[in-house]
């Protein structure tokens, strides 16, 4: 059998290149700790002096500037004579509007996680507790994880609508819909969309999606056999960035689920990233970060249509998306009069 060849970046060749990945953790400790102590909102397109800054915010002056200056240094403020702005991109996407302000709370998250990758090699197992517990223990930081991932989901999720397999009119499961950022959209393009997802989130998600027509279920996809709706009653089912989040065994458990709740000639869409999506280290990062975080993997092209054929599902097929996103289509087999009535 062939080997899967591993994405890499271009060789490491000198010292430098090696000491640049290295220092990594820098430019990231910069742009979580502005956004944590409230910079990205104090900033303005016309400048404001450190010392402004410094007051406003209630800071050390010294240590702002020099915040400031890397900052520049990184492309995300701007220095003019006399004080420091909001870049135009800084301004719209950390300031005003929210969106990668969550995205960068929640990469801030995980890089304290991420610090005890070693632990993780040591004893095979996650260190963040799980998201059930999460949902109980920090719900906060659940739902402002689930923002970061609807943010995620709208700049780069695929768009299922426009699959040729998609219809209005169809019925549609989004199983682990999160707050629904898919949901809406195929509700928008007219499928009658059920979201499924745990109790906590499903509340959450219902006020998010308030008037948008989706019908949102609470349950535990693992305590129902066809993961909360009837069996046999769904044309489409969504399964996005969750498979990711299991084993190969739980993933196997879960899409049975996602089966039975399809029509026969259903069809199920998986959403993921495969371990060995480029571009670079992309797959094999995102794998290490399941295995810190969820205890889960990113599972090889190879097993996800394992996967998916020992859940039952046939004719699996990648859709034709760039790497890294990584989209299955398969179906359930038979057609309706395989369905008691
Ligand atoms: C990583 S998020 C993905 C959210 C969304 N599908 C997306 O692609 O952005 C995984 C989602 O699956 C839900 N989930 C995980 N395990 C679940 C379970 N056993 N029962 C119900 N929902 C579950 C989580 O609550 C979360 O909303």
């Amino acid at each position: 059998m062939a080997a899967v060849p591993i994405p890499h970046q271009a060789m490491i060749r000198t010292d430098w290149e090696l000491i640049d990945l290295l220092t990594g953790y820098q430019p990231a400790a910069v742009i979580t700790t502005a956004h944590r102590i409230g910079l990205f909102g104090a900033l303005r397109p016309t400048p404001r002096s450190g010392e402004e800054l410094a007051g406003e915010l209630d800071l050390d002056h010294s240590n702002l500037v020099a915040l400031l200056k890397a900052l520049v240094g990184l492309g995300l403020v701007e220095k003019t004579g006399t004080g420091y702005a909001a870049t135009p991109y800084t301004q719209k996407r950390l300031g005003s509007e929210r969106d990668m302000g969550l995205v960068v709370a929640k990469e801030a998250v995980f890089a304290s996680a991420w610090a005890r990758l070693g632990e993780v090699m040591v004893t095979g197992r996650p260190v963040m507790e799980t998201w059930s517990v999460m949902l109980e223990t920090h719900p906060e930081q659940a739902r402002a994880f689930l923002e970061a991932l609807d943010v995620l989901a709208r700049i780069g999720g695929p768009r299922v609508e426009e699959l040729d397999i998609f219809q209005p009119g169809l019925k549609v499961l989004d199983v682990g819909g999160g707050l629904g950022t898919y949901a809406r959209r195929m509700a928008q393009a007219g499928a009658a969309v059920t979201l499924v997802d745990y109790p906590k989130v499903a509340a959450w998600a219902e006020e998010e999606l308030s008037g948008s027509g989706v019908q949102v279920i609470g349950v535990d996809l693992f305590d129902h056999p066809s993961c909360g709706v009837a069996p046999d009653s769904m044309d489409l089912a969504l399964v996005s960035h969750l498979v990711h989040d299991l084993t190969e065994a739980r993933a196997v458990d879960l899409l049975g689920r996602v089966w039975r709740s399809l029509i026969p000639g259903g069809r199920v869409v998986v959403n993921d990233f495969a371990g060995e999506s480029g571009p670079g280290a992309f797959g094999p990062l995102f794998d290490l970060m399941m295995r810190v975080e969820t205890g889960g993997a990113a599972h090889s092209h190879k097993t996800l249509e394992s996967m998916l054929a020992h859940a039952g599902f046939v004719e699996p097929v990648r859709m034709p998306y760039e790497d890294p996103l990584t989209v299955y289509v398969a179906i359930r087999p038979g057609n309706s009069e395989d369905v008691a009535s």
